[in-house]
């Protein structure tokens, strides 16, 4: 019984966040090991193509800053409402500047982000949206931010994870109908999560939207 509560309640923020907390410093070293985490490489391989030499890149949900190494000659500012998370990213700044990658972090919400509109030229989130309930509030703070014609691009899972939300492909493209998004690409992805009871690969999708003019 115990076990089904567990995979089917989906935690509360303050719940993910101490989840994150404790895992922070282990974190990079558990993906990497144990985990084939592939989601930050293959969402910027992607994002890349629509992005110019010193972009300006917002990381909605950076945590320990995973995905800033792919987006070589740019300037990156990561989000993140775990403060542990965010100082593990920090011990990356010094080396990512060797790639002209340069790294900024801040302390917010995803759904209520300190920014001015139409301020980066994308913006990128992997892994978050099966923690946010909220989904067209994230997706709101996303636009919001980029310029017109930037890039909003999020990966969400199709398979239930332990705790998290999954979404189908459908019910996102009805939400970004619905936030008036224009889609431009969806790709999907595995990732073999040994996470829990789930050893079966879990499916992700990933959606890239222009915001429009
Ligand atoms: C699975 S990790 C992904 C981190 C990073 N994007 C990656 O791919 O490694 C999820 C991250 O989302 C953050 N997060 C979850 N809900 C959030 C919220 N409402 N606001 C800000 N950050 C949030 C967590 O603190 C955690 O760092």
């Amino acid at each position: 019984m115990v076990i089904l509560d567990m995979q089917q309640k989906v935690r509360d923020p303050e719940q993910v966040k101490y989840q994150y907390a404790n895992w922070a410093e282990r974190y990079d070293r558990e993906l990497e090991e144990h985990w084939q985490y592939i989601g930050p490489r293959e969402v910027a391989e992607q994002v890349r193509e629509y992005l110019k030499s010193g972009s300006r890149i917002a990381d909605i949900g950076c945590g320990t800053g995973l995905a800033f190494r792919f987006f070589p000659n740019s300037h990156i500012t990561g989000f993140d409402f775990c403060e542990q998370m965010l100082r593990q990213a920090a011990t990356k700044i010094e080396g990512l500047k060797q790639q002209g990658i340069d790294v900024r972090l801040e302390l917010a919400d995803v759904t209520n982000l300190p920014v001015a509109d139409n301020t980066f030229d994308a913006a990128i989130s992997v892994s978050v949206t099966e923690h946010i309930a909220d989904l067209a509030a994230m997706i709101r703070e996303m636009k919001r931010i980029v310029v017109p014609e930037g890039i909003v691009a999020f990966t969400a899972p199709e398979t239930k994870l332990v705790g998290c939300i999954a979404r189908s492909q459908r019910e996102v493209w009805q939400l970004l109908q619905n936030e008036n998004l224009p889609l431009v690409k969806v790709f999907g992805y595995r990732s073999h999560f040994e996470y829990a009871m789930l050893t079966r690969p879990a499916i992700y999708k990933c959606f890239i939207c222009k915001k429009s003019t």
